[in-house]
């Protein structure tokens, strides 16, 4: 009987792997480059860590003259000095000086995704920083322009993001993308409706990108951004228009009418690692400018 019991224990256990284990991270990756690859032939793996630039002509020739004075030059200079300041780098290996290719990862200690931004943040706390009072919050301002800085040092490094085999980085990942493939809001749209079955098509005057490479320049400098600030205190300044990765999650909810998720919550730093995961390979060219 003890036998038999442990045998069907056993199976179940067995059974449930085999559900959960649908397809491993890897096999994710090789297949959404696959896709992507058949939709647009010609566009090579590197490029598309430009975005919709990389797949469309008119947009880019646009885009390519404003990075010849790019908007986020200044915030660059200031999120250094800030860098240098709060002694950020005295948290990180390396200084903090090229590290971002392996952000987000998986600290085997709380059994959770830890992103860069978190890591500024916990630095900043470390150092006797009264955040509060320095107005350093996540998504924008003086904090975007740490992050900024931090992603200018990275350029030209290749995502390397690690899901270990380890259930509970297995079981992040696995909660990004589900995030990432379930419909949202009052469109009913998941991400993947828009950013893999539609890049390149419009939505409201909007081109799509692929979501292949869309990590690889955050902090971003958007005009959308820029013309809020103004909006709200009447002027721009060289943080305006800065954003980072995850305030963009949020307007890609709103875009559905879909309640964003907090910055910096488990479930955008499971779908950071997810969408993070499926462009290793991708140089960083952060920060960048975007529409
Ligand atoms: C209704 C369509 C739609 C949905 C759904 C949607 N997006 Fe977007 N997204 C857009 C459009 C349009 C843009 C702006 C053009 C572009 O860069 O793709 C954009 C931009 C982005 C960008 C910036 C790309 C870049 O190169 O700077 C990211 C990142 C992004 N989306 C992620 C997501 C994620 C993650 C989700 C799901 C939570 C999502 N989007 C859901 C339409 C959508």
């Amino acid at each position: 009987m003890k036998k038999l019991l442990i045998a069907v224990t056993a199976l179940a256990v067995l059974g449930g792997t085999a559900v959960t284990a649908q397809a491993t991270p890897q096999q994710d990756l090789k297949k959404l480059r696959a896709h992507y690859f058949k939709k647009f032939p010609g566009v090579k793996l590197q490029e598309y860590g430009n975005g919709i630039y990389a797949i469309d002509e008119a947009r880019r020739f646009e885009w390519e003259a404003s990075e010849e004075f790019p908007p986020y030059e200044e915030a660059i200079e200031i999120g250094k000095k800030l860098f240098k300041k709060y002694k950020v780098g005295s948290c990180f290996k390396n200084g903090g000086i090229g590290i971002k290719q392996n952000f987000p990862y998986f600290d085997k200690k709380t059994g959770k995704v830890r992103t860069l931004e978190q890591d500024i943040m916990a630095c900043l706390k470390k150092n006797g920083v009264d955040t509060k009072k320095e107005k350093l919050k996540y998504k924008k301002g003086k904090f975007a322009a740490i992050s900024a800085y931090m992603a200018y040092t990275s350029r030209g490094n290749k995502i390397n993001v690690v899901v270990p085999n380890d259930p509970a980085a297995l079981a992040a990942y696995e909660a990004g993308k589900q995030y990432f493939y379930a419909k949202r809001g009052q469109l009913n749209f998941s991400c993947a409706n828009c950013h893999v079955d539609s890049p390149g098509l419009l939505i409201r005057g909007n081109l799509m990108s692929p979501a292949l490479g869309q990590v690889s320049h955050w902090p971003a400098w958007r005009k959308k951004w820029a013309k809020k600030t103004f909006k709200k205190k009447g002027k721009v300044g060289p943080l305006g228009g800065l954003g980072t990765l995850q305030r963009r999650y949020g307007g890609c909810n709103k875009q559905v009418r879909a309640k964003p998720a907090k910055a910096q919550s488990d479930t955008y730093r499971n779908l950071e690692y997810f969408h993070t995961y499926i462009s290793n390979g991708i140089k960083l060219n952060g920060p960048a400018v975007r529409q």
